[in-house]
């Protein structure tokens, strides 16, 4: 049930230039408070400590996830495709509207340290007793659990699932252009316009037609391009790793019952282990960098430190490692004690194996997580997994060049330099 708006409503937007709204259910939703509540959450967490220009919040990722899902309907639509199912136009657009309403601040640090899931959130947001539901129930009692199985990619018709979850699917698609514009970086960019073009319905599923293909190169390169350079920098990394320790000491103080000088209750629910929905809403990284600032003079000076390293950007520097190279670590952590350094917290080995973002593979695994190849619809309606076509798809599919890095405080290092073993000043380079 698509109720339209006396007067089409329009979002101006750097990446898409005009972002268009013509429901009345899309314009409810964006007016929710948990939906505002994004634009307190930046996108891309630390990385704007990388890259400065990188503040975009997740609203603005949201907005355009919609309009990217709206655009290939509406060209599904204007070509009449009988495999496209015109009644799930409301549903699609909704949950390409939510599909991040999840998301807490500086998500994928504190996920990792809580064992939060994002997508959980998002779907008990839709469920819960939110602004969101009672929109969403206005369309239909069962409406709710319909985009929430959507979210969990349950829903029975797959070709709705993948156009908010597949490997070219609008999420991926508005975020590699957002975060590259964001970020100032030259690659990442591809031609949008082209790909919505040959995107066609076909069998349950969405495939591209044969002639798109270099546009789908194009946006696989960019994929390859801000993975490596953006999403995995080591830099951004330095950051994740100070504010993962920032709660981690939190969480320790926490369970020996030290008293905070400073503590907003949703945060005392985060670090206890069990939060509420109500409480999660109320948390935004104004909340967080405020709860910083106030740790910065914390009587645990570990927990100061980390607070001052994370405001002022005093982060871990770090050095590539040979990939498991324990002897070393383990003089490291002794070498560390002796020159009055805590190996819990001063010495961290990171690969970038573990991060959300993922290169283009080819197959589906048997556990059923990987998400289907992108396929080519040829002239006699055959289909072929792109990397049996393309060459430079082939070349970069699955390819995994995950470094090992040693991070560590160098200032608090290096005037011991003379303590510490040839081995260490050597990988160190000092
Ligand atoms: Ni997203």
């Amino acid at each position: 049930m698509l109720i339209e708006l006396q007067e089409e409503k329009v979002f101006k937007d750097p990446v898409h230039h005009s972002i268009y709204v013509q429901d009345m259910i899309i314009w409810k939703l964006i007016n929710t408070p948990e939906f505002q509540r994004l634009r307190r959450i930046r996108q891309l967490g630390t990385s704007y400590l990388t890259f400065h220009g990188a503040e975009h919040s997740r609203f603005s990722h949201s907005l355009g996830v919609y309009e990217i899902t709206r655009k290939i309907i509406s060209q599904f639509e204007r070509n009449g495709y009988a495999d496209w199912p015109q009644e799930e136009k409301l549903l699609s657009l909704c949950a390409s509207l939510l599909h991040d309403v999840g998301h807490g601040p500086f998500s994928h640090s504190l996920e990792e340290i809580f064992h939060i899931d994002h997508e959980q959130w998002t779907c008990e947001i839709i469920l819960g007793d939110t602004g969101v539901n009672r929109v969403l129930r206005e369309v239909d009692p069962q409406f709710p659990a319909q985009v929430a199985s959507v979210i969990r990619k349950k829903y029975e018709k797959p070709i709705v699932v993948s156009l908010v979850s597949s490997q070219l699917d609008a999420d991926r698609m508005d975020y590699l252009l957002r975060d590259a514009y964001f970020t100032g970086v030259n690659y990442g960019t591809f031609d949008i316009d082209r790909i919505l073009r040959v995107l066609r319905p076909y069998k349950g599923k969405i495939v591209v037609k044969e002639s798109g293909m270099h546009a789908v190169e194009d946006y696989l390169m960019s994929r390859y391009q801000m993975y490596w350079q953006v999403y995995f920098h080591p830099v951004t990394r330095s950051s994740e790793i100070i504010l993962r320790q920032i709660f981690r000491r939190a969480s320790e103080l926490t369970q020996t019952g030290y008293e905070f000088s400073f503590m907003l209750s949703p945060i005392r629910e985060l670090l206890s282990g069990s939060i509420a929905l109500k409480q999660y809403l109320k948390l935004d990284e104004s909340m967080l960098q405020t709860t910083f600032g106030q740790w910065a003079d914390e009587k645990d000076e570990l927990l100061s430190d980390l607070c001052c390293r994370f405001l002022n950007r005093q982060l871990y520097k770090y050095v590539p490692l040979i990939e498991d190279d324990q002897n070393w670590l383990d003089n490291v952590r002794q070498e560390w004690k002796k020159i009055g350094l805590n190996p819990e917290y001063h010495m961290e080995v990171d690969t970038p194996m573990d991060s959300p973002y993922d290169v283009y593979k080819l197959g589906a695994l048997p556990d059923g997580k990987e998400k289907p190849p992108i396929l080519l619809l040829g002239e006699q309606e055959e289909l072929t997994e792109i990397s049996v076509k393309s060459d430079i798809i082939r070349s970069i599919a699955g390819l995994h060049r995950g470094k090992y890095y040693f991070y560590y405080p160098e200032e608090r290092v290096l005037p011991h330099a003379e303590k510490l073993s040839s081995e260490t000043r050597r990988m160190l380079s000092i």
